[in-house]
C-alpha cells in the first residue's frame, strides 16, 4: 500500500509591529493588524514531514522526538481545514487517492532549542500547513493557506511568507479576511539582519493567549493603541519598509515594541515580559544611535525578555563595535564571524568608539544573556530532501 510523503521548513518570523489582542480566541482573529520580518532558515526553522496511507490507524505528531498528543483544538482546526480544501478537489477528480479520508503522520524538528523562547509555534504550525497542502496537491495561495496556519497560532500565518509580511486584521466574523501578505520581498531589501540576544528568564512568562485575553480586558491604553496607534502605524511602516527607509522603520519598530509592552504594564494586574536586562538592551541601542547621530540599530520584543535587533549590513562593524564589547563572552560569535570581523568590531571600538564614548558600557550585562543568534531577513518555507519519515514504515526515522 502507498505511503505518500511531503517534507517543508518554514522560517521563524519578528514582528516589527505587534499582534496583541484577539476579537475572536477560536479563530485567532486579532484586534490589528501586524507587519513581522521573516528570518532565514538556516539558523532558526522547523522541518516538518508528513505522510499519508490508507494503513496508518490514527493521526500522529512527534515533535523533536517525542510523540505528542493531537487533541488540541487549535491544531485539529487546521487538519479539518486542510482535508475539506482535499476532499473538495477529490470530489472534481476521481483519479485521486482520497487521501481526506486517510490519517496523517507528522514529524517534525526545530534547529534551535524550544526553550530559549523564540517564536517556534509560528514555524511550527507554518511547516505543519505547508507540508500537508503540498502533500494534498492544494491549489489554494500563500495568502488562502495563511488563513488555516492563523488558527493554529496567529502570527504563524506571517510564516508562509519570506521578506516583510503583513497580517491584515480584516472584518469579517468568520475570518476569511484575516490573512498574511507580502509587504516586500526579501530581494527587495535583502541586507536586513537580525541580532537576537537570548536574555535568561527566572520563571516562564505569561503565555501569548492569556496575556492578551488579560490586556483586551483591563488596560485603556490598549484602547489607544487598536483605535488610534497602530492604523496610522501600520501604513507608515509599510511605506518604510517600500522605500527602505530604515531610519523611520526603525524607529516605528522601537516605538511599537515600547507601545506594546506599556499596554501589558497598563493591563490590571500588570504582565512583565521584559526584564532588567532587557531594559538595558533598550537603553543600549538609544546610546548607539545617538553615538552616531544615526539611527543604526532597531529593537523589539516579544512576549518575552529575548532581545532582537534589526540593522542593515552596511552598519554591521559600527553596531558589532558595541554589541561585541558587550557580549563577546556569551556563545554564537564563532559560527557567523570570522576572527578578522571580530578582530575589525574590536578595533572599531579601541579607535573609533572608546575615545568619544560618553556613558559607560555595563560589562556585566552579558551574565543575563545566555547565547547571541546571528541572522538576516530569509525566503517562505521551502521544500527540502531532507525526510525525518522512513518512508517504508511511516514512522519516524
Ligand atoms: O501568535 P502568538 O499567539 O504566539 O502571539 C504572538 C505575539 C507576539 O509575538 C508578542 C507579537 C507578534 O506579532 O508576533
Amino acid at each position: 500500500m502507498a505511503i505518500y510523503t511531503v517534507s517543508k521548513t518554514a522560517p521563524v518570523n519578528i514582528a516589527t509591529l505587534k499582534y496583541w489582542g484577539k476579537r475572536d480566541k477560536n479563530l485567532n482573529l486579532p484586534t490589528n493588524s501586524s507587519i513581522s520580518v521573516t528570518l532565514a532558515q538556516d539558523d532558526l526553522r522547523t522541518l516538518t514531514s508528513v505522510a499519508t496511507s490508507e494503513t496508518f490507524s490514527q493521526d500522529q505528531l512527534w515533535l523533536n522526538g517525542k510523540l505528542e498528543s493531537l487533541e488540541s483544538e487549535r491544531t485539529q482546526q487546521c487538519l479539518q481545514d486542510l482535508r475539506n480544501l482535499r476532499s473538495k478537489l477529490e470530489a472534481g477528480d476521481s483519479s485521486l487517492p482520497p487521501m481526506s479520508k486517510w490519517n496523517l503522520h507528522i514529524v517534525s524538528e526545530n534547529n534551535f532549542p524550544t526553550a530559549a523562547g523564540l517564536a517556534s509555534s509560528a514555524a511550527g504550525f507554518a511547516a505543519l500547513v505547508a507540508a500537508i497542502a503540498k502533500l494534498y496537491e492544494l491549489p489554494e495561495s500563500a495568502s488562502e493557506i495563511s488563513k488555516i496556519a492563523r488558527k493554529g497560532s496567529g502570527s504563524a500565518c506571517r510564516s508562509l511568507f519570506g521578506g516583510y509580511v503583513a497580517w491584515e486584521m480584516g472584518s469579517e466574523a468568520d475570518g476569511s479576511d484575516s490573512k498574511a501578505v507580502e509587504v516586500a520581498s526579501q530581494s527587495h531589501w535583502p541586507d536586513m539582519k537580525a541580532a537576537i540576544l537570548v536574555v535568561s528568564a527566572a520563571k516562564k512568562d505569561t503565555p501569548s493567549t492569556s496575556g492578551m485575553q488579560h490586556t483586551v480586558a483591563t488596560s485603556d491604553l490598549f484602547q489607544e493603541r487598536i483605535r488610534n496607534v497602530v492604523p496610522k502605524r501600520f501604513e507608515e511602516m509599510k511605506q518604510a519598509i517600500q522605500s527602505r527607509d530604515f531610519a523611520s522603520f526603525a524607529e516605528l519598530t522601537m516605538r511599537d515594541s515600547n507601545s506594546f509592552h506599556a499596554t501589558c504594564l497598563d493591563s490590571y494586574p500588570p504582565i512583565f515580559y521584559m526584564n532588567d536586562t532587557s531594559r538595558q538592551i533598550v537603553k543600549l541601542c538609544h546610546q548607539i544611535n545617538a553615538f552616531y547621530k544615526e539611527t543604526i540599530v532597531a529593537y523589539t520584543f516579544d512576549a518575552g525578555p529575548n532581545a532582537v535587533l534589526y540593522y542593515l549590513e552596511q552598519n554591521e562593524t559600527k553596531l558589532m563595535a558595541f554589541i561585541y564589547q558587550a557580549f563577546q563572552r556569551n556563545s554564537g560569535w564563532d559560527s557567523k564571524f570570522s576572527a578578522k570581523d571580530l578582530a575589525a568590531f574590536e578595533e572599531h571600538f579601541t579607535f573609533n568608539v572608546a575615545p568619544e564614548m560618553a556613558f559607560d558600557l555595563d560589562l556585566d550585562m552579558h551574565k543575563n544573556v545566555s547565547r547571541v543568534i546571528f541572522t538576516q531577513v530569509g525566503p517562505a518555507p521551502q521544500d527540502t530532501a531532507e525526510c525525518l519519515i522512513d518512508t517504508t514504515t511511516g514512522n519516524p526515522k
